[in-house]
């Protein structure tokens, strides 16, 4: 196999764009209404659309996943103190902070790399009001551990599920567990509204609560009941959402093919595992994450990464570094090392691969054939 450098860069990710003269026409449709934003005609329908593929009984869109946090933490009257976790994207600690909330941090289970739910408990006090937890990487967290957590101590509980795009839990869609669930329709993601968000939840009040929410409160011309901000989706993204799901299914295809390629490829590989893909659960197929033990493959985690940039193939670090060892965070009694033995583990040994449609499983191979070749054990 030829080991030059790609000619050309393999990034993490490429979003799946729709047909351009499809989406010409859905602007043409757009363009004659003269409807922009404001729950028109394409953001009535994505949003139906979103309900059935995501199998959840209240949805409610959003211009991106971080507006759709920061109103559900607000919708939920949330205050004090709420357990995270620290293995995250910034945007989810964030959104506590700005809601004036202290994120307390509650180390993962190294198998999942979600929170772990075994160590929640320890973690709650009088100031504690819920759980902000994250399906990291499209794996479901521990729901039912949680549940009965938050049930006994009278918590909220919000799932980030901004990686975990149709998964689902024994064929139940992940949005249908605890009080709300975020997904992000960001471009990194398999699907995407280029930006964009949905809130999911059980309860009709509670998304009448989020909508009005997400218009500034504006319940009608003459009364503001809530304080609230801008989180409305506009119709271009709506319009693309639309055109977007009608191509995920053949990307997953796709995904799916190349995540064999890459399990069949590195079964054998002492020292590198990939994460995920139980039975029971329906795969995102947002993510390839791979995991390095330097003691068996003889290289670190930061070695590999480096080295791959050298073949043009550029991995990313998620989520390092941990959004506990963050300047405005890193002096909380729940940001120290020794809370989070198996985060500050798990934030030096994965990788997220290059992962998306585009690519070609002779592609695949050659990552892998270079991955390996870097042994030295
Ligand atoms: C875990 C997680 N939460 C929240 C977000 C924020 O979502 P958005 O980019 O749609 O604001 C992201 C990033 O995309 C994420 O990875």
């Amino acid at each position: 196999m030829d080991l030059k450098p790609f000619k050309k860069p393999i990034y993490i990710t490429r979003p799946i764009l729709p047909n351009l003269q499809a989406m010409q026409d859905k602007l043409k449709q757009i363009w004659i209404t003269k409807w922009l934003s404001n729950n028109g005609y394409q953001h009535r329908l994505f949003e139906r659309e979103i309900q059935k593929v995501l199998k959840v009984p209240c949805v409610s869109l959003f211009n991106n996943g971080t507006i759709a946090l920061l109103t559900a933490v607000r919708a939920l009257n949330l205050s004090g103190e709420v357990i995270t976790t620290p293995f995250t994207f910034p945007a989810t600690p964030h959104v506590l902070s700005w809601n004036n909330i202290q994120p307390v941090f509650c180390d993962i289970d190294p198998v999942s790399l979600t929170i772990d739910a075994n160590k929640i408990e320890k973690q709650i006090n009088k100031k504690t009001t819920a759980i902000l937890a994250v399906h990291v990487f499209g794996n479901p967290c521990n729901i039912y551990k949680i549940q009965k957590i938050a049930s006994r101590y009278n918590l909220k509980v919000i799932y980030d599920a901004a990686h975990a795009f149709e998964v689902e839990l024994n064929g139940i869609g992940i949005g249908n567990f605890g009080d709300l669930t975020m997904f992000s329709f960001h471009p990194t993601k398999l699907f995407h509204t280029a930006e964009g968000a949905a809130l999911t939840g059980k309860k009709h009040e509670l998304k009448k609560k989020v909508d009005l929410l997400k218009n500034f409160g504006i319940k009608n011309e003459e009364e503001v009941v809530e304080i609230g901000i801008n989180g409305k989706m506009n119709e271009i993204q709506a319009a693309l959402g639309l055109l977007v799901l009608k191509i995920k299914n053949k990307e997953r295809m796709k995904r799916k093919l190349l995540c064999a390629t890459y399990r069949n490829c590195l079964i054998n590989t002492e020292g590198i595992s990939i994460l995920g893909e139980e039975s029971n659960i329906k795969n995102s197929y947002q993510y390839l994450v791979i995991r390095i033990d330097q003691k068996k493959f003889g290289r670190s985690r930061n070695f590999i990464y480096s080295k791959l940039k050298e073949y043009n193939i550029f991995t990313r670090k998620y989520f390092y570094p941990l959004c506990s060892n963050f300047p405005y965070y890193k002096n909380h009694k729940s940001s120290g090392s020794k809370n989070l033995p198996e985060a500050t583990k798990a934030v030096e040994e994965v990788l997220s691969m290059p992962f998306y449609g585009e690519l070609k499983v002779v592609d695949i191979e050659k990552i892998c054939t270079i991955l390996k070749n870097l042994k030295t054990k």
